[in-house]
């Protein structure tokens, strides 16, 4: 009997997935002939039974390779609670009739969904994916090196802006908790400060280091990067909530804003840019399609050696597989403030608070 594979996507969408998605049809169908089915909208499709079959031929009709180079995920994706459907869940699983699963998810999704495999005993493989790059265990996630990418292009585009008008320029990234995109994307681009929620900073020491950048440049001008989680000068994170309650980080580069105008007695004119779900779009960077590319063939050499319950993950330039129940365990990977590249941000003179 053909084993048959479902492959879902699930948690805030990024680029990479669908090329993540087409590694793991073309090394199932060409290597194992196993039958692929796609879930629809991650967990949502097990509740609603939505399914799709997939083929080489199906996601490549027309030879272009969309799948490759294409943003976010045709199998579509959530990454809110659907509240209490676990039996639901549950029984959808049993009746699609998989007979094993590879789920593309971040930290949030891979822990919801270990949990569903424990209850079910499904046999489980994860593939880690999102633009915060906070999954434990693999060195990148699928989709950071893409949004480290547009964070740098904004940058660029930014600072022309603020030496023309003698301006700061606040740029608030994604990230949530953890500050690893602020803190790439900002030291690749050149930022002359990058504030990220695991590093304390004072407002007086963020203006001494726009006054130093600014003596140097004969302008008041400097770019400001702050991670959405970090917390406002003087306060703790900020954040909005929708009409249901749910909340999310946002408005803190705006908070920023206020507190140099009002700590610098107005000398300091600042401008708020919050990248938003930029950073999650466009086409895969090349790194990222590899890496999608290398991680859904593992995924499913897992499968087909039935070593289940295990990760993909990347240690340098080599895919590795890691356990899954101590990925979960682990929960999110923040920025260690003794990290090489925090060193090197100091290193460059960029201000990141005080570095204990
Ligand atoms: O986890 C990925 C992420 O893009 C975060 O960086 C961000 O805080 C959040 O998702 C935004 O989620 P939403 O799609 O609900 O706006």
């Amino acid at each position: 009997m053909r084993l048959r594979l479902g492959v879902l996507t699930s948690g805030g969408d990024c680029p990479g997935l669908n090329a993540a998605i087409r590694a793991v049809v073309r090394r199932a169908r060409k290597a194992y002939d196993f039958e692929v089915i796609g879930i629809e909208d991650g967990g949502r499709g097990f509740v609603e039974r939505r399914t799709v079959p997939l083929s080489i031929e199906s996601i490549d009709a027309e030879g272009f390779e969309h799948m490759l180079n294409t943003g976010g995920t045709f199998l579509g994706t959530i990454n809110r609670s659907l509240g209490d459907v676990e039996d639901e869940i549950q029984a959808g699983y049993r009746e699609i009739g998989l007979d094993a699963l590879i789920a593309i998810g971040g930290d949030g999704s891979m822990g919801i969904l270990h949990e569903s495999a424990r209850r079910g005993g499904w046999r489980m493989v994860g593939i880690p994916k999102t633009i915060d790059n906070d999954v434990p265990l693999t060195d990148r996630a699928l989709g950071f090196d893409s949004a480290v990418r547009t964070v740098a292009k904004a940058i660029d585009y930014l600072r022309t802006s603020g030496v023309s008008h003698d301006r700061v320029m606040v740029l608030e990234t994604m990230g949530r908790e953890a500050g690893h995109l602020a803190l790439h994307g900002g030291l690749s681009a050149g930022a002359d400060a990058i504030l990220i929620p695991e590093i304390p900073y004072s407002i007086e020491g963020l203006i001494a280091a726009i006054d130093e950048t600014s003596r140097v440049r004969k302008h008041l001008f400097a770019v400001v990067v702050i991670s959405e989680g970090a917390p406002a000068p003087n306060g703790g994170p900020v954040m909005v909530s929708d009409s249901r309650g749910i909340p999310r980080y946002q408005g803190v580069g705006e908070r920023l804003v206020a507190a140099l105008d009002e700590a610098s007695g107005g000398r300091i004119e600042a401008r708020a840019t919050v990248l938003g779900h930029l950073q999650r779009g466009g086409p895969p960077t090349a790194l990222d399609a590899l890496t999608a590319t290398m991680f859904g063939t593992h995924a499913v050499d897992l499968v087909a050696r039935e070593r289940f319950n295990r990760m993909v993950a990347l240690r340098g330039n080599v895919v590795e597989d890691v356990p899954l129940d101590e990925v979960v365990a682990r929960g999110s990977r923040l920025v260690d403030p003794g990290d090489q590249l925090v060193q090197v941000a100091q290193d460059m003179g960029v201000y990141l608070g005080e570095v204990k």
